[in-house]
């Protein structure tokens, strides 16, 4: 997506500029104005996907410009470039959510499973209603039906860091978004 490579080093791998801080903000933007005018009056809670939704929530929540409340839960599946399969919680969710509108603010659905397991999971509080978003889809690697609302890009299935995401805890303050380099 950017024509001059910027190149940068993890650990042991190389990564190279793929989306760039500019391309994300503008969609972030036009994903926090939807998310306004659809929940407009509804004071919606983010629920934030530790560790690597932080960035991304703090950018959408600043894109709406309507009540809003945000909640953390940290979940975890993933050991550096690949999936496990099983899914911890690590941090619980500490708020309310029955009869409240939830949107899930996630970093990037791979296979899906930590997803498929959260929705789950949510029943549980018997919220009002459940919204999911994600900036980042790989769709070759999705192996669940989930009702992804909305995508701010779908990308080839490839590792990537940046903007929040990491490889082993590295690159997460990475402005923009950046692909493993073979
Ligand atoms: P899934 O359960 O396979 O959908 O993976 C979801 C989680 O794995 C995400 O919330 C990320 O934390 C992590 N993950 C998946 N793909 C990548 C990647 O390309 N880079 C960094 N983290 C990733
Ligand atoms: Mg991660």
């Amino acid at each position: 997506m950017v024509t001059k490579s910027k190149v940068i080093q993890l650990h042991d791998k190389s990564f190279e500029e793929f989306i760039t801080a500019e391309q994300l903000q503008k969609r972030v933007d036009e994903i926090g104005e939807v998310l306004s005018r659809r929940f407009e009056g509804k004071c919606p809670v983010f629920i934030s996907i530790l560790k690597g939704s932080f960035i991304f929530t703090a950018d959408l929540m600043r894109a709406t410009n309507i009540p809003c409340e945000v909640a953390f839960t940290q979940l975890s599946s993933y050991d550096g470039l690949g999936s496990t399969g099983t899914v911890q919680t690590k941090l619980n969710l500490d708020v309310t959510l029955k009869n409240r509108h939830v949107i899930i603010a996630e970093d990037i659905i791979d296979t899906g499973n930590t997803m498929k397991h959260f929705l789950l999971e949510l029943q549980k509080y018997n919220p009002a209603s459940v919204h999911l978003v994600t900036l980042l889809l790989k769709p070759e690697a999705l192996q669940h039906a989930l009702d992804i609302e909305y995508v701010g890009f779908e990308i080839p299935n490839k590792f990537v860091v940046g903007y929040g995401l990491d490889y082993n805890e590295h690159g997460r303050n990475l402005k923009g978004i950046y692909q493993l380099k073979e």
